[in-house]
């Protein structure tokens, strides 16, 4: 009884979704369909649907916001080819075991493996559709028909796909009246600003995050190894197993049976601290060649800002930077689709989430404040508002809704600094890096 209630009520929950147009719905938390907590699905850090961090506040009574920037990370997707084949190898090893003798795994006997690689699935979709109509209805006041966003994106085709879905939602929002495109698709074969790919001498986080998976995984390896004889699944196997229950909820719109595994050896908080370090130390404040990533991307936020020419020698084109077509000096918002890592090497660049000590490898500190969860979960969000405050020109910051502290500009307590004090404070970005851009190609 019970369950055929809950199984109705899903039912109507994805109906409801999918048929009522969505301009005659209020803004919904797409992620409630999927039959896993909120606590669980955050957990999931990088690969979590969309959430807020905090509840948007508008800036003080005393700021008018006259212009906005926002870099947005793709929606939710497939696994990508690499994290696919890995995932393949640890179900092949699973299912190649002799017989089950543990009940979570006796579902695994019927189990086939099934999803795509590294495209947008239907709730990324969905949910960067969202954020287009929460940027027209937050920032309606700023666009008109003659005065659209400025919209580019990074190359490869989930990010496009994101940047097209947003417009599109925005368009909904506005009942088609204001109807912007993706003007520039930037490719990651060249000078790219919205994607970490020009850096060959930067190193990665796996010394991190092999050191903290050789500490928790081990007793979950034992117990999925003790009720599959012969699986002989390694740590390693066991991290792949694990992120099938995002993967496949966020695929499907339907609990992953792999997240009765991962609840049940309570990954959650391992999960998401092999998030942190991951990120941390693969283009974050870890990782010495990680933030000089994510200068060109803040050079190219300050031309806007102060309406200059892009003063920047690193990852910027300066073919398409220096075009009025391609880089509008003149237009009141701006929206740019980019990808997780490059995301996290900005805000290293310029001083957000910073950490008064690096993250331990064996040692997570409960007061972290490098959480990915609140950084780049799928479709996660920077938007900087340019406010002014009875004629100061003054910025603001929020990351997926969170208004950031912006200590390093001097920022008062409603996180509001001089638009003078934040172009001052991005001195690594203006001095392009400070001789790290030169050492991503040393040999
Ligand atoms: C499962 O397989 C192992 C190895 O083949 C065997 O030793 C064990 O008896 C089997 N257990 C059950 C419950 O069938
Ligand atoms: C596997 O599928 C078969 C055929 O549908 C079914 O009889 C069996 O109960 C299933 N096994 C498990 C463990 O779900
Ligand atoms: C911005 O400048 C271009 C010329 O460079 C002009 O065509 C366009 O109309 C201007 N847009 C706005 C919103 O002022
Ligand atoms: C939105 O994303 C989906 C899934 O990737 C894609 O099939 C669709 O073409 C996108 N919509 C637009 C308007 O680009
Ligand atoms: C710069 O952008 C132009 C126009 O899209 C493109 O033709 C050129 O290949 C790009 N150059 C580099 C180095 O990325
Ligand atoms: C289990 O895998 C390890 C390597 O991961 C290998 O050294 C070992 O021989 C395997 N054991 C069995 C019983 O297949
Ligand atoms: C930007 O550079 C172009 C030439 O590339 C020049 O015509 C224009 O005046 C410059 N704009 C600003 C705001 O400096
Ligand atoms: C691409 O970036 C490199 C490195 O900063 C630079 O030397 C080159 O001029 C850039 N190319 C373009 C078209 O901006
Ligand atoms: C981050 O914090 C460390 C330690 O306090 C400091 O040395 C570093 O300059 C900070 N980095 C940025 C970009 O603010």
């Amino acid at each position: 009884m019970a369950f055929s209630i809950l199984a109705s009520l899903l039912f109507v929950c994805y109906a409801y979704a999918r048929a009522v147009p969505r301009a005659h719905i209020p803004l919904r938390d797409t992620s409630a369909c999927l039959d896993v907590t909120r606590d669980v699905q955050q957990s999931w850090s990088m690969y979590s649907p969309y959430f807020p961090a905090a509840t948007y506040v508008a800036p003080p009574a005393s700021c008018q916001i006259n212009q906005v920037h926002i870099i947005q990370r793709h929606g939710a997707r497939f696994p990508t080819s690499g994290a696919a084949k890995r995932i393949q190898t640890a179900v092949a090893k699973l299912k190649a075991a002799s017989n089950y003798t543990d009940p979570l795994l006796a579902f695994v006997t019927n189990y086939t493996y099934s999803l795509g690689q590294d495209s947008l699935v239907e709730l990324g979709a969905t949910q960067s559709s969202e954020a287009g109509q929460e940027a027209f209805t937050r920032y309606s006041s700023l666009v008109s028909a003659d005065e659209l966003p400025f919209v580019r994106a990074s190359g490869s085709d989930r990010v496009v796909a994101t940047a097209n879905n947003w417009t599109a939602g925005f368009a909904l929002a506005s009942s088609n009246s204001i109807t912007p495109v993706l003007s520039v698709i930037i490719s990651e074969a060249g000078n790219d600003t919205l994607d970490d790919n020009m850096c060959p001498a930067a190193g990665d986080s796996d010394p991190q995050v092999n050191q903290w998976l050789a500490q928790f995984a081990p007793p979950m390896t034992a117990r999925l190894n003790a009720g599959a004889p012969g699986a002989n699944l390694t740590d390693t196997d066991t991290y792949n197993l694990l992120t099938l229950c995002p993967f496949e909820t966020v695929a499907t719109e339907r609990r992953s049976e792999f997240c009765d595994i991962y609840e049940e050896l309570q990954a959650e908080d391992a999960f998401a601290y092999n998030a942190d370090l991951d990120k941390f130390y693969g283009t974050g404040y870890g990782q010495p060649l990680g933030p000089v990533q994510g200068v060109g991307y803040i050079n190219e936020l300050i031309a806007r800002l102060t309406a200059q020419n892009v003063s920047d020698h690193t990852q910027t084109n300066s073919t398409l930077d220096s075009s009025p077509e391609t880089f509008p000096l003149n237009r009141t918002l701006y929206a740019d689709f980019s990808h997780d890592n490059q995301m996290v090497a900005i805000f290293s660049a310029m001083g957000l989430f910073n950490q008064s000590a690096p993250l331990d490898p064996t040692t997570p500190d409960p007061a972290r404040t490098f959480l990915v969860k609140k950084i780049v979960p799928f479709s996660a969000r920077m938007v900087v508002e340019r406010l002014d405050c009875g004629g100061a020109q003054s910025v603001r910051l929020l990351v997926n809704d969170a208004v950031q502290p912006l200590a390093f500009c001097g920022a008062d307590t409603s996180g509001v600094c001089t638009l003078d004090a934040f172009v001052e404070s991005q001195a690594y970005a203006r001095n392009d890096g400070e001789g790290d851009f030169e050492k991503c190609f040393a040999t």
